[in-house]
């Protein structure tokens, strides 16, 4: 799930040690660190906390080069020896891998045939027999560098379609990077064992042979080399080494880099050599500390009032004077965005129920019709792609790899795809090419908050500059730039009540199943709630429209299942408020969310929060806040890690 390498003039371990650190964030079960030190690779590897690594560093893990990982079990169960990085059966090779090699089991077969046995039960550890074989030239290319020439063997069919031929020399090359595509060399044998292996990848090798050199390829996965004065980083994430360089290069599908203490030359597919400028990256370290608070949940919950305002650029990304929003990423001019007769928001799980709010937006302000679609769905869906349709692909990370997958088969049928990210410069935000970021700032926690307000926001800005240039009248744009500004201070309002939050936490804390339910740009929320709920609590929530609740939720109603409706004011309050007495008629407890001054809603629940005023079309900004909050201080209650829930990923790069 995470990797960071190093090659340079400083002790490894701490740098990877460091950068695993950073990593943690995005999720893992287990972590290792392999390095070079006295002519022989050293690897120590543990399932669990990170904390169970660093206390079992022994001194001679260490020296000048080194790769390292955190892993989110796909293939294998939870164990040390599970756990990256996989050692070639001579222990010449070390690999770290993202991604899923899809097949790994024939590989595995092929090996085993050759008398190769396997320390783990891993899709990754056959790459490292593979580049070891290919290295020693028994390989199954047939290519034997010691012969100069193919000595092909009798098992040296390929898949087809596969890559370029192995060692072909690079059409120009100067002396380092003769060296880097040596046919006898470690490029060159990562090179031909990758034409075997099918799915997707983020590798980084280390080789007991080549003291000073890290080949490191990607497919699918995301990888970014880190260069400095003093070396060469290689990472996933850049904020991995974002403490020691800013200077950046991230590699694409299908290219292999090769790097040293001061070099970096990259290769496409055809191996040819790729030149690309270095890019300066924003990662401020200083965002990602805990600061003030017990964990990184609570802060990012805390930063929304900001990060919201930083999603509308502090006003700059309004014009008050035509009532409307400027978003310099949406190359549509007014006559291309009156022709759109349908908008769809993808995305994964916190993304993808930011993208029904939006799309509850869009179609309400803008008059298109809009739809949100699960990415890993949709990917598979032979979807029908028209001309007059645009599409946004929400993420937080910008790598989940279902909704950048998602976005290639939408943009292979001519789709047109804009990013709502919120990382800078990753992946989807990249092969989108345009859209708008979020400037939610760095997001540690597993749990997704400020992202999906910023989401919000920021197709909250979308749907009124669509709407202005098709239905809405300027003085309605004003009226809803009006209320935007509000927000910031009204979720101030909302957090000064957490103690009254945190109370009612306290008393539902014995329950271990929720309902969450309201309509229209409440239903969203009611999903989003109970997902915040599972994911941090392990408890059974489940949202649901209120008006389906008497379809079969209503089943499940006693006085020991909660149920917590959003009920802001609006066109179905009256409706809302019925559903709220068909589960107090069957002695269900109520928490209601509310910003409505009804008596009613006072009577019938067991606990009223209230939240400030605004327009029904904003108000999942301020409604999700007192769920998210409700959240974190039953997950306290219970005492499970905030921050780092079992079996989740910040970052899913796996499909
Ligand atoms: C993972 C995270 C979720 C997140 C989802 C989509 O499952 O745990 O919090 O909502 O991925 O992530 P993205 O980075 O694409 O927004």
């Amino acid at each position: 799930c995470g990797i960071i390498g190093y090659t340079g003039e400083h002790h490894v371990t701490e740098i990877l040690l460091h950068g695993l650190k950073r990593l943690e964030y995005r999720g893992y079960d287990s972590s290792g660190v392999g390095v070079l030190n006295r002519k022989k690779i050293r690897v120590n590897k543990k399932a669990g906390a990170l904390g169970r690594l660093t206390e079992t560093m022994e001194a001679d893990l260490d020296g000048t080069i080194g790769i390292a990982h955190t892993r989110w079990a796909t293939h294998g169960g939870v164990t040390d020896g599970n756990a990256h990085p996989h050692l070639s059966s001579d222990g010449s090779i070390a690999v770290v891998h993202n991604g899923i090699i899809d097949n790994y089991q024939e590989l595995r077969e092929r090996l085993a045939g050759r008398g190769i046995s396997f320390s783990s039960d891993t899709d990754s550890e056959v790459l490292a027999h593979l580049i070891q074989l290919e290295l020693q030239g028994t390989g199954f290319s047939g290519f034997d560098p010691r012969g100069g020439a193919a000595a092909h063997s009798s098992d040296s069919e390929k898949p087809s379609g596969s890559g370029a031929a192995p060692g072909k020399p690079a059409a120009k090359r100067s002396p380092g990077e003769d060296q880097a595509l040596h046919p006898a060399g470690p490029a060159a044998a990562v090179a031909r064992a990758l034409e075997f292996v099918r799915g997707t990848y983020g590798l980084v090798v280390l080789f007991k042979e080549f003291p000073e050199t890290l080949v490191a390829a990607k497919n699918g996965s995301p990888l970014a080399v880190g260069i400095s004065q003093d070396g060469r980083y290689i990472a996933s994430d850049p904020i991995a080494f974002a403490a020691y360089t800013r200077q950046v290069i991230f590699l694409e599908d299908r290219e292999l880099a090769v790097i040293t203490p001061d070099t970096l030359s990259i290769f496409d597919a055809a191996q040819a050599e790729v030149r690309r400028p270095a890019e300066t990256i924003d990662v401020r370290s200083a965002d990602v500390s805990k600061g003030e608070y017990q964990d990184y949940l609570e802060k990012e919950i805390f930063e929304q009032p900001e990060s919201i305002r930083r999603a509308f650029g502090n006003g700059g990304r309004l014009d008050r004077d035509f009532g409307t929003a400027r978003l310099g990423g949406i190359e549509l001019n007014g006559s291309q965005i009156r022709n759109i007769r349908q908008a769809h928001f993808i995305g994964m799980g916190t993304a993808m129920y930011a993208g029904q709010v939006g799309a509850r937006m869009m179609e309400g302000l803008a008059r298109i019709s809009s739809h949100t679609l699960d990415a890993s769905e949709l990917r598979w869906s032979n979807p029908i792609v028209e001309d007059d349709s645009v599409y946004f692909a929400l993420s937080q990370s910008g790598e989940t790899l279902d909704t950048l997958l998602a976005v290639k088969e939408l943009q292979n049928r001519g789709g047109r795809v804009y990013g709502i990210i919120n990382a800078v410069g990753s992946t989807i935000a990249r092969a989108c090419g345009a859209g708008v970021y979020i400037h939610a700032g760095p997001e540690v926690s597993v749990a997704s908050t400020k992202a999906f307000t910023g989401q919000i926001t920021s197709m909250f800005l979308l749907a009124l500059s669509f709407g202005r240039i098709r239905h809405l009248s300027p003085s309605e744009g004003k009226r809803l730039i009006d209320a935007l500004e509000l927000i910031p201070d009204q979720i101030n309002q909302i957090l000064a009540q957490s103690a009254q939050v945190q109370d009612i936490a306290r008393r539902f804390k014995h329950a271990t199943s929720f309902m969450y339910l309201g309509r229209g740009v409440s239903y969203p929320i009611a999903m989003e709630g109970a997902l915040k709920l599972k994911e941090l609590s392990y408890l059974h929530a489940e949202g649901f429209s209120s008006g389906n609740l008497k379809h079969g939720p209503l089943a499940l109603i006693d006085e020991t299942v909660p149920s917590l409706f959003i009920a802001p004011e609006g066109d179905t309050l009256d409706k809302v408020i019925s559903n709220i007495q068909e589960v107090k008629a069957r002695k269900g407890p109520v928490i209601t969310v509310t910003n409505a001054d009804s008596r009613e809603l006072e009577e019938l629940s067991d606990a009223l929060i209230r939240v400030p005023k605004c327009p029904e079309i904003l108000s999942p900004l301020l409604t999700i806040v007192p769920l998210q909050l409700f959240a974190l201080y039953l997950t306290r209650e219970l005492g499970r890690n905030v921050d780092q829930p079992r079996n989740l990923a910040k970052s899913v790069t796996t499909d």
